[in-house]
């Protein structure tokens, strides 16, 4: 396994196999080429000194059979026996062949390779053709030809492991530069954005250090005017949140008076007494939720951790809602467990979400059928690792893709809804980062028509890292198109 990984991250080791078979290959080629030329070459000039030797012998022999038997032919016979004599000089056939003879102790059987040598001989006595059999070993060859392919054998495995070696070094020049670089590509992406690649001398690899550490320096000064530019931001709305909030309590305190004097003005008078005050309130709600917003925003919200019940939650929740869902006839039903539901949370906090879910709900719920009242369900439901709370509406429900849009600062599905109903539009924006505070997943399931549920999973101790949810996020009751 340890070596499948190095194999597959190893650029290094796969140059060098490569290399290794590609060149066993062209030394196995070029090594079986040169031990046939080697081998032929060998036998080629056995062979012909082979033959001349066995024509020697040929004439050797001839010469002492005519010398032994010329006094008992005739001598008119001689010019034919000399004819013959020179008809039977050709050329004498060879083969390879196997000699089997017995050793010199005389008992074992040896057998070596060998060439035989036939050649034809006329016995002058009786006229008749006779043939010569010569039988040459060939074994020194052999031996010689076993020694020169050791020869190759170590010459080609010692070139082998020097190209490997070879291999290896080049490799690692190219390698380690690369690696260098990913190195510090690594750490610019952990954020470390001030690594830089050393360049040393001007070929290639230089080149791409220059490239990569210019490359790195732009990314460096974009993030740095992206980051200034948010905190100057964030800076900004803090500001004027903070400069917002002296004039309007003097307004506030304006519009107090004028509220509680508005029976002795006339009617449009004491309407627009009146709207004053509504929209003051909205005014003032905003600015809380942008301070809230900037408190996040400059990582100075605090958790305060407690054992909290989210079962006694949810109902004080419902209760404090209550009176908005009468007033919008929706009705609000509690789901939860006899028994407590504890997790380490800010109860203010998941006070606060959960109010804002169930009141999104009651404003959402608007009957799905004409004449049946809109419900709003809180579920509660506890495991050995988390906490969670439901809120489920049957209402307009969520258009594809606004699930997660519904977290974004400001954004309405209806633009007008600011004007007539709800909040400020960073109610869910601010349960977000109040669920990330906790360590905990705040999401959102919804299909046109069929309403939606908002899921918030807290972990039961604080610091753990959630990994189900025990309410699933699309309700039960739903069935999914197939
Ligand atoms: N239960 C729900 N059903 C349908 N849409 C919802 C629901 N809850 C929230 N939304 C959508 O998400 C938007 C943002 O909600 P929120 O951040 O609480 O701001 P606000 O309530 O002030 O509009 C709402 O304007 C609405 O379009
Ligand atoms: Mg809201």
């Amino acid at each position: 396994m340890a070596a499948l990984t190095f194999w597959r991250r190893s650029i290094q080791a796969r140059v060098v196999a490569s290399t290794l078979v590609l060149s066993f290959l062209v030394v196995s080629v070029v090594g079986w080429f040169l031990l046939r030329q080697t081998r032929d070459g060998l036998l080629d000039d056995r062979v012909d000194a082979v033959v001349a030797e066995a024509l020697d012998e040929t004439e050797d022999a001839r010469t002492r059979l005519a010398s032994a038997t010329l006094s008992d032919v005739d001598a008119a016979e001689q010019p034919a026996s000399l004819v013959d004599h020179f008809s039977t000089v050709a050329t004498p056939s060879w083969t390879f062949t196997t000699i089997r003879r017995l050793a010199p102790d005389g008992e074992t059987p040896v057998s070596e390779p060998g060439i035989a040598v036939g050649s034809q001989v006329t016995l002058p006595a009786d006229g008749r053709t006779y043939t010569l059999y010569l039988l040459f070993p060939t074994s020194e060859d052999e031996e010689t030809l076993a020694l020169v392919t050791r020869a190759l054998l170590t010459a080609g495995v010692l070139l082998l492991l020097l190209v490997a070696g070879v291999t290896w070094l080049v490799a690692q020049q190219v390698v380690t530069p690369i690696r260098m670089a990913r190195r510090v590509a690594e750490r610019l992406a952990a954020g470390q954005l001030q690594e830089r690649l050393e360049v040393s001398g001007e070929d290639d690899l230089a080149r791409l250090a220059t490239s990569f550490n210019q490359m790195a320096s732009n990314l460096q000064r974009q993030i740095r005017q992206l980051e200034e530019l948010s905190r100057v931001q964030r800076r900004f709305v803090s500001d004027v949140s903070h400069e917002l909030r002296t004039p309007l309590t003097t307004v506030r305190m304006a519009g107090d008076v004028l509220h509680d004097a508005k029976e002795s003005f006339d009617p449009v008078t004491a309407r627009a007494a009146e709207l004053l005050q509504t929209e003051l309130d909205r005014f003032e709600t905003l600015l809380a939720d942008l301070l809230e917003i900037s408190r996040f925003d400059a990582g100075a919200a605090q958790l305060e951790v407690d054992d909290v019940n989210l079962v006694d939650v949810a109902h004080r929740v419902v209760e404090s809602t209550r009176p908005l869902a009468d007033q919008r006839g929706v009705r609000l039903v509690v789901r939860a467990p006899d028994r407590p539901c504890l997790a380490e949370a800010d109860v203010r906090r998941v006070e606060r979400v959960l109010r804002n879910l169930v009141s999104n709900a009651i404003d959402h719920a608007g009957p799905r059928r004409p004449g049946a009242t809109p419900t709003v369900v809180v579920r509660v439901a506890g495991d050995d690792h988390a906490a969670a709370v439901a809120v489920r509406d049957h209402g307009v429900g969520l258009a594809p893709g606004e699930s997660a849009m519904v977290f974004n600062r400001f954004w309405r599905a209806d633009p007008a809804r600011a004007r007539t109903s709800g909040g400020t539009g960073l109610g869910l924006s601010i349960s977000l980062e109040d669920a990330h505070l906790h360590g905990g997943w705040l999401q959102a399931w919804g299909r046109p028509g069929e309403g939606a549920q908002f899921r918030l999973t807290l972990p039961r101790r604080n610091g753990d890292a959630l990994r189900r949810s025990p309410i699933p996020l699309i309700p039960d009751d739903v069935v999914e198109p197939v």
